[in-house]
């Protein structure tokens, strides 16, 4: 509860409705580009008069709780209800909706209903920290509050059971498989279905089969965000699995040599002729964090990833450092965002979380009705 200063404006004046909302109307979402009011953001308004002025409640409703200006926002819906003539106190409540951004599925897709938006996290090539990147970043959005799934659909090389450090075998309930979790984050790999010792010998159409009963015979439940880390590069696995599920939008991930050679933008391109929105581009292995003298050394060059976004006019997520760290939290089944939150090592994909779930969103707009009042 925010009080104004004592001394400050008279008891008489009667505060309506209409007075805060056109106060809370010069608020504008920087990334949605509208005011907070149009966009519905104002729920359970309240002015209740009291002896020293009227006091006013409201609940802010984000559309996503990893909001990278919720603090702001907070600030701002405050000062401006305190600033209408006749508010002596206001309290803010704030809370978060995630919206669907994704297509209505179309036939022969894979139906998902209480996911909201499915956001598939590919690369150019493999080894290029795509399943680290998708990992830190499904903690780092359950972290913030949102309710998050991660489907691991490299079928040659699954790694999300070490990345988050679990492999036990997923519970079957009525032929649904009952994903694992860990770390706030819902989980189904392959890697929990088999062996870890022998390889999987997959043929072409196995592969397609497979991960399509991964993702829609499992019971995922209410998701606001399921990310899928994809089968690396532009071929036929990755393609059959973009087909198969309405998304909301791709995050691509690139080191700062592969954009050197172009094979982020051809990854870029299929996705576009796919016709999937670019979430954006994240660079991993930007620059080396030396452990022992803090010293930053740009190993591969730098900025590369900024310079495809800007070249293809897609956003630029941010960069992740070569960080041992990261390494280590990989092996070790913690991801940082979990270990160490708030931490050197976890800020990047913090950040990143923040900038993608402002990408979903600004996808979701056009799903978002104008709200007059
Ligand atoms: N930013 C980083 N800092 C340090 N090591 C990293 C980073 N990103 C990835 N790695 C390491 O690089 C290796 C490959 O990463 P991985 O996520 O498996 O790549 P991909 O899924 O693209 O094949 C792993 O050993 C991982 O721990
Ligand atoms: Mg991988």
């Amino acid at each position: 509860m925010f009080r104004k200063d004592k001394g400050s404006e008279s008891t008489a004046v009667a505060v309506d409705e209409a007075a805060v909302l056109a106060n809370l109307r010069k608020i504008i979402d920087p990334d949605l580009h509208r005011d907070i009011v149009s966009l519905g953001m104002i729920k359970d308004l309240a002015i209740n008069p009291g002896d020293g002025g009227a006091r006013v409640s409201f609940t802010f409703e984000l559309t996503t709780p990893a909001c990278p200006v919720r603090d702001q926002f907070k600030k701002q819906a405050e000062a401006a209800t305190l600033d209408v003539p006749g508010v002596a106190a206001v309290d803010v409540k704030m809370s978060a909706n995630v919206r669907s951004s994704g297509p209505a599925s179309s036939a022969g897709q894979i139906q998902l209903p209480g996911v909201k938006n499915v956001i598939a996290v590919g690369s150019g090539k493999g080894g290029v920290g795509k399943s680290t990147v998708a990992a830190n970043l499904a903690v780092a959005l359950a972290q913030s509050g949102a309710r998050v799934g991660l489907l691991d659909a490299d079928m040659y090389g699954p790694s999300v059971p070490a990345l988050m450090g679990i492999r036990a075998q997923p519970r079957v309930d009525d032929k649904t498989l009952i994903p694992n979790e860990a770390h706030g984050v819902k989980l189904m790999s392959i890697g929990f279905l088999t062996d870890e010792e022998k390889p999987v010998i997959w043929r072409g159409p196995m592969v397609g089969q497979a991960i399509k009963q991964l993702l829609g015979d499992v019971r995922w439940g209410e998701l606001d965000y399921l990310l899928v880390d994809l089968p690396p590069g532009t071929g036929d696995a990755p393609l059959t699995l973009i087909q198969s599920i309405p998304l909301s939008g791709v995050v691509v991930v690139t080191t700062p040599q592969e954009v050197a050679l172009g094979i982020a933008t051809k990854a870029l391109q299929m996705f576009r002729n796919l016709r999937v929105p670019i979430l954006g581009i994240v660079e991993n292995m930007s620059g080396f964090h030396c452990p022992n003298c803090g010293h930053e050394t740009n190993i591969f060059s730098l900025g590369g990833g900024k310079s495809a976004a800007d070249a293809n006019k897609v956003p630029y997520l941010g960069g992740v450092p070569l960080d041992e760290a990261i390494r280590v939290s990989g092996d070790e089944g913690l991801p940082v965002p979990a270990g160490q939150p708030g931490s050197v090592h976890s800020e990047p994909f913090e950040t990143i979380a923040r900038k993608l779930a402002a990408q979903v969103s600004i996808q979701s707009r056009r799903a978002i009705p104008l709200v007059v009042k």
